[in-house]
């Protein structure tokens, strides 16, 4: 049987993919700090969603939750880290920043070494993270967001590149970058290009099957990136 990880997965995106990987047959160790979602999450496939709370700040906790899952399942074949927070925050409050960087940065690097440690280990495995658009650019209204995109961007780039190192080629790393997706964490007033749930899903859940090295979601959004990759910073400042 084929056994995976999804940190973060009570809501949104994350709780969608391991929906569709239990519908694939997967066994799949659900992870977030909203227990009681777990649960109800599990009552819809009791025999092959497995709960773990699991809050990714706490990088103790989340080695032992990682570990603890490992002795369960014996081999994992996939991680999907989707566990992230995001807020506007015009008046750069501290509390709000430092939250965003435990989260997207502390706690995505931890997840990220154990999931390739262990898949230098066993010799396969495919690390999934979902990034964002945000990874390509800085936002005056949420710097520190945008800015542990970039952060997540590029280290799985490192580890992509770290692959080389593993005999047999059987490692992947996914990078997704998401616009604007229909779920609690989209950030703004102005949302434009919003994809479902569903949608948007989707198409990352066919991204992670076909273990391509990095995707934008939905499929429009490579355009923007295009853009975004070409236009000045001056400009950028004048129109943003
Ligand atoms: N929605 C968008 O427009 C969009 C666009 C680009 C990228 N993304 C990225 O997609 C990822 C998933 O977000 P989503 O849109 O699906 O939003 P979501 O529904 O808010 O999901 C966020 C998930 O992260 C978990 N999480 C947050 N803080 C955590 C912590 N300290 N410890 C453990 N888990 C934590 C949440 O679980 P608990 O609260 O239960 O802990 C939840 O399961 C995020 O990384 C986000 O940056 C989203």
């Amino acid at each position: 049987m084929l056994n995976a990880i999804v940190f973060g997965a009570t809501s949104g995106i994350g709780k969608q993919l391991a929906a569709y990987l239990v519908a694939d047959g997967y066994r799949v160790g659900i992870t977030g700090r909203r227990l009681q979602l777990l649960n109800t999450i599990k009552a819809t496939k009791p025999s092959q969603y497995f709960v773990w709370e699991n809050d990714v700040q706490d990088i103790l906790n989340t080695e032992a939750v990682f570990k603890q899952i490992v002795d369960e399942f014996e081999s994992i074949s996939l991680v999907v880290h989707c566990s992230g927070i995001g807020y506007e925050n015009p008046e750069l409050d501290w509390h709000k920043e430092y939250n965003t960087i435990k989260t997207n940065v502390l706690g995505a690097t931890r997840i990220y070494d154990l999931a390739f440690n262990l898949f230098k280990k066993q010799g396969f495995g495919q690390l999934v993270s979902i990034s964002s658009i945000a990874s390509l650019r800085g936002n005056r209204f949420s710097p520190s967001y945008f800015a542990s995109k970039a952060y997540q961007v590029n280290y799985l780039e490192s580890l992509y590149f770290k692959s080389k190192e593993i005999v047999g080629g059987k490692v992947y790393i996914t990078d997704i970058r998401p616009g604007y997706v229909d779920t609690a964490m989209a950030l703004g007033n102005d949302i434009f290009w919003m994809a479902s749930l569903e949608k948007a899903s989707r198409q990352i859940y066919l991204a992670i099957k076909r273990k391509k090295r990095r995707v934008y979601i939905s499929k429009r959004w490579n355009f923007i990136a295009w853009i975004l990759k070409i236009v000045p910073s001056w400009l950028m400042k004048k129109v943003m």
